[in-house]
């Protein structure tokens, strides 16, 4: 490498912290930028507040800051066109996430059905619903056995799917969904066919025709123990996952990976960046649950420590053309997150809480969530995932010992977390 680079990345998350970390490891940096990013990440980096959708905005920062490459952490951005707006206006900025043609992949459940029956790719049986087939869509949910799935076409911030055992149930929410229940993002409803079976997370980093394939992940979105109550962001992550075995990764690249970069290659989508796979595993083969066009949060906390090789140079590959032959070099041990949130996430909680004891938790990798210093440099809570408290282990039990020590120095008025992140994974 002849010019060591100056990175802009975009977001303000716990994964955000993650990649954050890796990349100022990297001797191919030279001064990382993260907008807006929180406490955690200005540990290694600069924190700009910048809007990740104010695309004049954050163009301008790269202009006047010399800035190499761009990373996108969120979809928001993606889903809006900011790849396609820097590649007008900033040629030359390389730019790590793809096209808002490619990030539909994510921003529309439709487009991403329609993507995988065309490309043949294993997902469930579906129906997308507008109000003008509603009886049709009325019809489908009666050919299904329950539970019933009825997700939003569009964005939701992670809310849009609802899993519901009732016929009138689903009948009725089908109906409110097209009516406006997440906005004009459920005016087409897609209706899934329900799978059985225990999901994991994937991830690559593409080119758009060549792929790396990053540490299996699984995330636990219950706020409860054994997967009980509502759906968070996030309550922690495990790496590796015992069930995706080398004859289930190879049904994964076959079926699923390579179809997809080979069809974004025949429809003429451009994509350079991250590709999350949502996967559901049925009887020991894969089946796509979401494709998003980013990384997990919280699993990127997990597979970025895992990760042995160069964040910086893997990406400057994928986004310069020369990432054939790339290569990925992974840590075999398990690494474990476990999330600290507010007392009351995902409903209604308190911030600016103090939090202490961050110090004194050593065994373990601090990547920030929700938190904010203030003027006299303490740490607060502001959101509700508060820090991801990563351990790396010989054993996934190790890893999470490792955790649950540095958590044991860490507190916050009306913490709470999962004591079980792992519990259904060998
Ligand atoms: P998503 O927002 O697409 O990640 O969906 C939220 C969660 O709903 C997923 O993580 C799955 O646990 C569940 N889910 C989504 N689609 C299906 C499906 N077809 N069958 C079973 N579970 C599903
Ligand atoms: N952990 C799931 C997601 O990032 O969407």
């Amino acid at each position: 490498m002849t010019k060591k680079l100056n990175i802009l990345l975009l977001g303000s998350g716990g994964r955000e912290c993650a990649l954050a970390w890796k990349l100022a490891q990297s001797p191919a940096l030279n001064h990382l930028y993260i907008a807006p990013g929180n406490a955690g990440t200005a540990q290694y980096g600069t924190n700009v507040a910048l809007k990740p959708l104010d695309f004049d905005q954050v163009a301008d920062f790269c202009l006047n800051n010399g800035i190499d490459m761009l990373i996108v952490g969120s979809e928001d951005p993606l889903v809006a066109g900011i790849a396609d707006y820097m590649a007008q206006r900033l040629p030359e900025l390389q730019v790590i996430g793809p096209s808002k043609a490619g990030a539909q992949l994510e921003g529309s459940k439709d487009f991403a059905k329609q993507f995988m029956m065309k490309h043949d790719i294993p997902t469930a049986a579906h129906l997308s619903v507008t109000a003008q087939n509603l009886d049709e869509g009325l019809r489908f949910l009666e050919q299904q056995q329950a539970p019933y799935v009825l997700k939003a076409d569009g964005l939701a911030a992670g809310k849009g799917v609802l899993i519901i055992n009732d016929l009138d149930e689903a009948k009725a929410e089908l109906r409110a969904m097209l009516e406006g229940k997440f906005g004009n993002a459920s005016a087409t409803v897609v209706i899934e066919q329900f799978l059985k079976g225990i999901e994991c997370s994937v991830f690559v980093v593409t080119d758009g025709k060549n792929y790396q394939l990053l540490p299996v992940a699984k995330d636990y979105k219950r706020i409860g123990e054994n997967d009980c109550g509502l759906n968070t962001g996030g309550m922690g992550a495990v790496s590796p996952v015992s069930f995706a075995d080398e004859a289930f990764m190879d049904k994964v690249r076959t079926r699923i990976i390579e179809r997809t970069l080979a069809g974004l290659q025949q429809d003429g989508i451009p994509y350079c960046g991250f590709i999350f796979f949502g996967l559901m595993n049925v009887d020991g083969d894969p089946y796509v649950i979401e494709y998003n066009c980013r990384m997990g949060d919280p699993e990127t906390e997990v597979v970025m420590p895992r990760l042995k090789t160069d964040l910086v140079m893997l990406l400057c590959a994928a986004a310069s053309g020369s990432f054939q032959g790339a290569q990925v070099e992974i840590d075999p041990r398990y690494a474990v997150t476990v999330m600290l949130v507010s007392g009351g996430y995902p409903q209604s909680y308190e911030k600016n809480k103090v939090i202490t004891g961050l110090d004194a938790a050593t065994g373990s990798i601090l990547f920030h969530a929700g938190t904010k210093r203030d003027d006299q440099g303490q740490v607060l809570t502001s959101g509700g995932r508060v820090l991801a408290v990563t351990s790396m282990g010989t054993t996934k039990d190790e890893a999470l010992a490792h955790s649950f020590e540095s958590i044991s120095h860490i507190a916050f008025d009306k913490m709470y977390y999962r004591r079980d992140i792992g519990f259904d994974l060998k």
